[in-house]
């Protein structure tokens, strides 16, 4: 059928089974085939509907032709038409042309550094709420916290809403949304047959809607500095957003699963980096005690450094998925319209030529490259790159200076850190960590997992 090669076929399962290799590690999974099959291959060579493609070169080809190559997340979810779950997943992420043109350029101005800088105060006291629980000598798993934390600094700056129990509920209902829409049995039964993970998602959905309807109804006409205030009472010349696109582009801002799991992976391989530790905290110690200022937010040159290497290694959204809107010939090679395109960021990374030692977690090497962006890609590229990207480096930075100036973490002995994979790529089994004093000395045990094929650690 076609010159471009792929792993074997398998009887019956074909590329399902590949499917379910992909879900479970798509990390793992796309480094396998690059490494045996170079910059492109298909899943499988019987099937030419699932095609990967690596490395920069091809990261240009795909993401400078947004018309050829579009998006469409969750179209492999089958969602029913017209259902809360349909609306709620149908952001930017969604939509291509000049609708996604619209929206982002509605959406924009909620994004600009002036308006992020205006909730630095929700992120430090948001932080300082939950650092109330945190105590000395206590082992917690931080991803946990991490995730809750951001979910209500979320809540606060997106949607403008402060009553810790309506929080706790609705990060409820997003946590076990998350679970139900990521399930591989949602994907393998998409029915909703009571009892099965799919229906239980539909459910959730409708609740989640129900919640996010309300806040809408009680924005507008009201000024307000959250983004959703910000939506609902803008206008471009096309007119604002309607009441469904609203509820799709406020639950597409409220998802922040990747912030969190930035933060684990780099606090992992600070507890594995002593020296860039240290180096890191004797940096934020000339905040002394003080949260990073946001006027500050570039200056700390380390921490950036720090921040820039990590989601090299450990990109949170390692992969992106494009369809083909159209028959298209690639490399010699004819394709059909509707063929699955994934690209990996996390792939790419590892580019020696780009990126000396590449498995090396090494903050000092951006001092001296500048790669392009297709070469360098944590937050996406072309039309559909992040829209929150100050607001996530703020966030992180800001939160790293309030708790590395007050704890020493340390990994739990024997701990077990593996990819896992929901939204974004997280410690599978969470992260046990130990909050030690500044002058406690620290030992570190060993600890194991498939994150040693990810990078190199001691
Ligand atoms: C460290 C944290 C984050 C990372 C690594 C990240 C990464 C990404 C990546 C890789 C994409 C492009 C996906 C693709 O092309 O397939 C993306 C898109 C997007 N991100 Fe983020 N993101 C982060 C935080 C955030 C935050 C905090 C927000 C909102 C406040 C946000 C909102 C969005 C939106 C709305 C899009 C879609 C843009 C579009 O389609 O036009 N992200 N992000």
């Amino acid at each position: 059928m076609s010159q471009i090669k792929g792993p074997k076929h398998i009887p019956l399962l074909g590329w399902r089974y590949r499917g379910l290799q992909m879900l479970r590690d798509p990390m793992g999974f796309f480094t396998n085939l690059h490494n045996k099959y170079g910059e492109f291959c298909f899943w499988d060579p019987k099937n030419s509907k699932h095609l990967c493609v690596f490395g920069p070169e091809m990261n240009k080809y795909v993401f400078s032709r947004p018309d050829i190559f579009i998006v469409d997340a969750f179209r492999e979810s089958r969602l029913p038409r017209n259902s809360a779950i349909e609306r709620l997943s149908f952001g930017l992420m969604r939509l291509n042309g000049d609708v996604h043109a619209r929206h982002r350029k509605l959406m924009q101005p909620a994004f600009r550094s002036t308006v992020v800088n205006t909730y630095w105060q929700s992120v430090v006291d948001e932080t300082n709420r939950e650092l109330s629980n945190w105590q000395f000598g206590q082992t917690r798993d931080i991803n946990k916290d991490l995730i809750r934390l951001i979910t209500n600094i979320s809540l606060k700056t997106m949607f403008g809403v402060d009553e810790i129990e309506n929080n706790a509920r609705l990060q409820k209902l997003m946590e076990e949304l998350l679970i139900l829409a990521t399930s591989p049995l949602s994907l393998l039964v998409p029915y909703a047959i009571p009892g099965f993970p799919y229906y239980k998602m539909l459910k959730i959905a409708d609740e989640i809607e129900l919640i996010i309807k309300k806040m809408i109804q009680n924005k507008i006409g009201k000024a307000g500095n959250d983004v959703l205030s910000i939506l609902v009472n803008s206008q471009s010349e096309d007119g604002g957003l309607s009441e469904n696109e609203l509820i799709s582009e406020a639950y597409t801002v409220l998802c922040h699963e990747s912030v969190a799991a930035t933060m684990s992976w780099l606090l992992i391989m600070l507890d594995r980096h002593p020296e860039i530790y240290e180096k890191i905290t004797n940096e934020l110690a000339t905040l002394n005690g003080s949260p990073l200022p946001v006027e500050n937010i570039k200056e700390l040159k380390y921490l950036d450094n720090v921040v820039k290497e990590s989601v090299r290694l450990l990109p949170p959204s390692g992969f992106s998925l494009r369809y083909l809107s159209k028959d298209h010939e690639f490399y010699g090679v004819k394709l059909k319209k509707g063929t699955m395109v994934f690209l990996s960021s996390y792939v790419t990374h590892r580019y020696s030529n780009v990126f000396d030692n590449p498995l090396q977690f090494s903050p000092d090497r951006w001092e001296t490259i500048q790669p392009s962006p297709y070469e360098y890609l944590p937050f996406g590229c072309g039309m559909h790159s992040c829209i929150g990207k100050y607001f996530a480096q703020m966030e992180i930075k800001v939160i790293l200076s309030i708790i590395l100036q007050k704890y020493k973490l340390s990994i739990k002995p024997g701990a077990v850190i593996d990819r896992g994979m929901r939204v974004s790529m997280v410690p599978k089994h969470g992260l046990p960590m130990t909050l030690n004093r500044l002058t406690d000395k620290i030992k570190r045990e060993n600890i194991s997992g498939n994150i040693f094929e990810s990078i190199e650690l001691i």
